[in-house]
């Protein structure tokens, strides 16, 4: 169970009147009155809002099929295409010289691109995937960076109906191939290089590494988009070049109409257990959602500039850059860098460069961007002009009222509300957020849920809870956008959302949470799960574990845990046991650094412990079972308070004590 958070007494900021009047939602009557809508008939409400904001090619007849839960259907026999959705449906409305993207790559070079542009380059993509046979329903892996042809690829595999799974540039050739046998990819999309802060890194050589490690015999041909001109190696006739390929296709391509439930793509998450999940989206409902939520937390207007900071490799990248702001005809921003090239200044930079009206960022972003202000005038956002922000939005971790304060105050001017976003993968779009027109904001709360998203806070079994006491978050009706399942584990599906204990009935998170004892304001209290969050990215201690236990030759066991830390919100911390004895001094430190190295290797560096600890054993119960919630309290450096009776060897807490 969660522990309860700190009452949170700050004071509540209410939107202005000018933000009020003007917003898609104005005004808490407006928010209520929804509320009560789809309160009063939950599929009428979603029927209504997806005929408003999606064009459908035929349109559907039957709104929720919950016949065979918890495998809901919505829209199940409207048919529409999510690329004509963002591209075509925006030119046939006059929007074709509207700029889509505004793209700034790593070394400040900037490159628009209109609507119709981006539907030409998308229709040749698309072109070359049906001309290598990637048909309807075939998986295809996207492994590249932040790019016009990161976004294009996307949007070329929705036209012609393929499911695209992307994986994230900074996983590593054992994580990549491990998503790629799973999907059982026909083709993997990727770039040569990909250029961070400066830095040239290899993307296509870790393509080859995935591809040689055994598995992806699904795998017909690689295609590389050209990013740096490096040289990298090329394996014909498997390899291709997209860019000639494309110049040969014609700049029309006919949408494969789908199925409102035909999956959209598949995208890879931690749980539980070692193995990644990859959650399954549709189109229809996943669609409207991302439409949905852009109009009415962004409350995007034809005139915003839109900027969300997310890689298009998490679901933050997929929602809020690739299909949202592009189904509503939004201009938006997408950035190749990191936030400290060539300086901490970057993101005020490009937001004043720009003219950035709705900006959405990640609270270590904002975390080490404030211990960084100090640093050179370059770095502080007082010397930027950031008067054209409006709103400014949070996502993927809690956010703490120092950090929303600081953001509130220097980014926002203080006249910025702030979209403390909560949701998932798995729940496709915003779940629990203030809307800028609605909410007293409370800075480390997500305020209320998004209109017909039923969330709410019960006990193990299911029961509500009181306001005021923490417990389970639920979400208790399906919603358009929730993940339809897990690609080829079904069971684990409904074990992992709707467990047994709940007969079925709601949605489990895998969250604590609270609400405000007067408000009904939810603060997300953390993951009841083994998932930490670390820099707003999800990570199985399962499977970092795995990953320290296969270096064969030097572990004999490992358990992981997590503990709070001041910029990346959650530190990964690794209790080791050598096969070779515990290590002390220097042999510790430089064992310790292999280990990271080792684990970087298996999954990618984002999984490398903070901390490695060494000792001759983990507490253990007598029945052998490693007791997590100690490590928990020594990882912290806590005093352990807690009943440490059933352990079998308490010295070895002293000796885990010391961190390298
Ligand atoms: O623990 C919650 C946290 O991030 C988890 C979801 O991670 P992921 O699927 O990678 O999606 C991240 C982007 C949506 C949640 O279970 N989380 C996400 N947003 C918030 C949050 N915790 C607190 N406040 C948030 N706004």
């Amino acid at each position: 169970m969660t522990t309860q958070p700190e009452v949170l007494t700050a004071a509540a900021y209410a939107p202005s009147d000018v933000t009020v009047r003007n917003a898609h939602v104005s005004g808490r009557a407006a928010y209520d009155k929804l509320v009560a809508e789809a309160d009063a008939d939950h599929e009428g409400y979603w029927a209504r809002l997806a005929r408003e904001f999606i064009t459908w090619k035929t349109p559907f007849t039957r709104v929720l099929d919950d016949s065979n839960a918890p495998f809901f259907k919505w829209f199940e026999d409207g048919t529409l295409n999510a690329s004509y959705n963002c591209l075509d449906r925006n030119v046939e409305r006059g929007l074709g010289h509207k700029t889509a993207i505004v793209f700034e790559a790593d070394d400040g070079a900037v490159t628009p691109i209109t609507y119709a542009e981006l539907l030409e380059r998308v229709c040749r993509a698309a072109n070359v995937l049906r001309s290598l046979g990637v048909k309807k329903g075939d998986r295809v892996v996207i492994y590249m960076s932040m790019s016009i042809d990161g976004v294009v690829a996307m949007q070329a595999c929705a036209r012609i109906g393929a499911i695209h799974s992307v994986v994230f540039g900074g996983f590593s050739s054992q994580a990549l191939r491990d998503r790629i046998a799973d999907t059982g990819a026909v083709l993997v999309l990727t770039a040569d290089q990909q250029v961070r802060g400066g830095k040239h890194l290899p993307l296509k050589a870790i393509v080859d590494d995935a591809l040689a490690l055994g598995g992806c015999e699904s795998v017909r041909n690689v295609l590389v988009t050209r990013r740096t001109g490096g040289d990298v190696p090329f394996n014909a006739p498997r390899d291709l070049w997209m860019a000639e390929l494309a110049a040969a296709q014609p700049t029309s391509c006919e949408p494969e109409w789908v199925g409102a439930e035909h999956p959209l793509f598949l995208l890879y998450t931690s749980g539980s257990t070692g193995k990644p999940k990859g959650v399954q989206h549709s189109t229809g409902g996943y669609l409207l959602h991302a439409a949905l939520t852009c109009s009415w937390t962004f409350d995007l207007k034809p005139e915003d500039v839109f900027w969300c900071t997310a890689d298009i490799g998490w679901v933050t990248g997929h929602t809020y850059i690739t299909y949202g702001p592009l189904a509503l005809g939004a201009t938006e921003v997408v950035f190749e860098g990191v936030p400290t090239y060539p300086d901490a200044g970057r993101f005020w930079k490009m937001i004043q460069d720009h003219l950035v009206t709705v900006f959405y960022t990640a609270p270590t972003a904002i975390r080490s961007l404030i211990k960084a202000a100090e640093g050179t005038p370059m770095t502080h956002p007082r010397n930027y002009d950031l008067s054209s922000l409006r709103i400014l939005g949070s996502v993927g971790e809690p956010i703490n009222p120092a950090a929303w304060e600081w953001y509130h105050r220097h980014i926002g001017g203080g006249r910025c509300p702030i979209v403390d976003t909560f949701w998932q993968t798995e729940t496709g779009g915003h779940m629990i957020t203030p809307l800028p027109g609605v909410s007293n904001l409370v800075p480390g709360s997500c305020s209320l849920p998004f209109p017909g998203i039923s969330a709410d806070v019960v006990d193990e079994a299911g029961n509500p809870m009181p306001w005021g006491q923490g417990g389970l978050l639920v979400v208790k009706k399906p919603w358009p956008a929730m993940i339809r399942t897990i690609w080829g584990d079904p069971e684990r599906f409904k074990a992992s959302y709707y467990p047994e204990e709940f007969k079925g009935r709601y949605y489990l998170a895998g969250d604590g949470a609270i609400r405000d004892a007067k408000t009904g304001n939810f603060t997300i209290t953390g993951r009841i799960d083994d998932v930490l969050n670390v820099s707003g990215h999800r990570m199985g201690t399962m499977e970092i574990e795995s990953a320290l236990v296969s270096h064969t030759e030097l572990v004999a066991e490992a358990a992981v845990v997590g503990r709070p830390d001041d910029t990346t919100g959650e530190a990964i911390c690794a209790f080791v046991v050598l096969k070779r004895g515990r290590p002390t001094g220097e042999e510790a430190i430089r064992i310790a650094n292999e280990l990271r190295a080792w684990v970087a290797k298996e999954i990618g560096p984002i999984a490398k412990p903070k901390d490695i600890r060494f000792g001759d054993n983990l507490p253990k119960t007598r029945s052998g079972k490693i007791m997590r919630r100690l490590l928990r309290s020594v990882a912290k450096g806590e005093a352990v308070t807690q009943d440490t009776s059933t352990l079998e060897n308490p010295a070895i807490l002293e000796q885990l004590g010391l961190a390298h």
